[in-house]
């Protein structure tokens, strides 16, 4: 059984029975006697190939022995440690601490206290509870979800607005950026455009608590950090850099925030004063297409690029850093790629997509990321795919194949993104938050454990 192309010939033939080696010629009819004369001890049989291979792929003893044993062929011990590490990462995954018991339950009423220009196309929205309770705490990094009524449109539509600003303050700050309506035709924002165009202090929005897992714990000051933030991306940053500096003591800090130009740099003044005060923040801006004007470039920065893994290594003393990561889905992309390329652990590389941006998603490498072999079915679009990036939600899987789910918060716990499942099995990469009902999946977070057939 050590050769290669004796499994693959037995699982394509798929016939069970005796296979011997000939160790002299002679002639066996129906009738004779087997006799075991004696047995390996580590011996493998060719069925448990095939099962491993094909029925239970989640038997991760049954793996870890197929992997370890001398007579199964190397190309398939291969196979199997590769799957297996895969079924470990996910693992891992699904082991990513719970996100914490939300403050409240559901959407609560918040009163817009102060509404702030930031920008011409960005305003800060400060907001309080209505009866002057004090708000409960949160983890720099979280976000809240959004539940708004806009005239014209059906029904409530939900979006989520990361907090800005770290959680030692009496208000909640979100800083959002309208979408505009542009030359290619993309339509105007519906919710971020009703932030600009139609709240104003005084007024009454419902949101759900703080909540999210992207999230730095500014007691760890022993763990140096390097935040980026490109473009709207710096939101979650900015409250992680506050609660880090507010926090004290020291704590080596990168920041990298990366914006077209001048127009897009947000709380400059702020930024730099942190910079200023702390020697062991070091800031960096790039713009990547900065304005000139009379002969000199408009605004202060630091470099003329985007910000890039290239950059990072230039700059930083070594990689051992945690990374945190928010901006446009090609800054995510090629960032989380360079970082692993330079040898950071994946479990040291945290990010957020603000929309349709999944890191992974982008990064198909077929060697690297083998099938992960569970056909999903997405009955009502009549398209079935291969999920085929193991550690890439359903609803990332939706979105590659052309199909759209709606989506709030995408981390599990506002509850937009739920999806009926029509048969199979889902399991989550953590704990979702949003509650969900009998046979239905929360696709920001589910990735299929078996062939999955979902009403989308
Ligand atoms: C966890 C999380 C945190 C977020 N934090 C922030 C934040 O702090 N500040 C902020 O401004 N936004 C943030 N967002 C994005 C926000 O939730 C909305 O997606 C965004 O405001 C667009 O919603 P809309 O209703 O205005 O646009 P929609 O009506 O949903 O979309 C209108 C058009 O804009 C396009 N579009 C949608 N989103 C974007 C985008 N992000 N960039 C470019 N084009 C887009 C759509 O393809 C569509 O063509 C966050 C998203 C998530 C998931
Ligand atoms: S998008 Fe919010 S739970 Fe999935």
């Amino acid at each position: 059984m050590g050769r290669d192309e004796f499994v693959a010939e037995f699982l394509e033939r798929g016939l069970l029975g005796f296979y011997l080696a000939v160790a002299k010629e002679g002639e066996i009819g129906p009738g004779d006697e087997i006799v075991t004369l004696s047995r390996d001890p580590n011996s493998f049989e060719v069925t448990e190939i095939a099962r491993l291979y094909a029925r239970d792929r989640d038997d991760v003893e049954g793996l870890r022995r197929a992997a370890a044993l001398d007579v199964v062929p190397e190309s398939w011990r291969g196979y199997f440690r590769e799957h297996l590490s895969r079924l470990e990462r996910r693992h891992q995954r699904r082991l990513l601490p719970a996100p914490p018991a939300p403050a409240w339950e559901g959407f609560r009423p918040l009163v817009i206290r102060e509404k702030v220009r930031e920008s011409e196309d960005v305003a800060s929205f400060y907001l309080v509870l209505g009866d002057g309770e004090p708000l409960p705490p949160y983890r720099p990094g979280q976000f809240l979800t959004f539940r708004v009524s806009v005239p014209g449109h059906e029904g409530p539509a939900i979006r989520s607005y990361s907090l800005s600003d770290s959680p030692e303050h009496d208000a909640y700050r979100v800083t959002i950026k309208r979408i505009a309506q542009d030359i290619t035709g993309q339509k105007p924002g519906l919710v971020s455009s009703f932030f600009h165009d139609r709240l104003e202090p005084g007024d009454v929005i419902e949101a759900k608590a703080p909540a999210g897992v992207f999230t730095v714990d500014p007691r760890e000051n022993y763990r140096p950090v390097v935040l980026v933030g490109a473009g709207i991306g710096i939101t979650p940053i900015l409250s992680m850099l506050n609660a880090i500096v507010e926090r004290g003591p020291e704590r080596e800090t990168w920041v990298f925030y990366g914006v077209r130009n001048h127009h897009d740099h947000l709380m400059q003044e702020h930024l730099e004063q942190i910079a200023e005060r702390h020697p062991y923040v070091h800031l960096h801006v790039c713009y990547s297409r900065p304005i000139r004007k009379n002969g000199t470039t408009v605004g202060r920065f630091h470099h003329t690029r985007h910000v890039d893994v290239e950059l990072l290594k230039q700059l930083l003393p070594g990689s051992y850093y945690d990374y945190y990561l928010c901006g446009p889905a090609q800054m995510m992309h090629s960032l989380y790629d360079g970082l692993l390329k330079w040898s950071v652990p994946e479990h040291r590389i945290h990010f957020e997509a603000f929309g349709p941006a999944a890191v992974k998603s982008a990064a198909p490498d077929p060697v690297a990321q083998p099938d992960c072999g569970i056909e999903v079915s997405f009955a009502r679009s009549n398209t079935t795919v291969m999920w085929s990036r193991c550690d890439s939600p359903l609803l990332e899987l939706a979105e590659d194949s052309g199909i759209s789910i709606p989506f709030g918060c995408r981390a599990g716990s506002c509850g937009t993104c739920v999806t009926r499942i029509v048969s199979g099995e889902v399991s989550y990469l953590h704990e979702p938050g949003a509650p969900l009902g009998e046979g239905e999946a929360l696709t920001c977070v589910a990735v299929p454990a078996n062939p999955l057939v979902l009403d989308a």
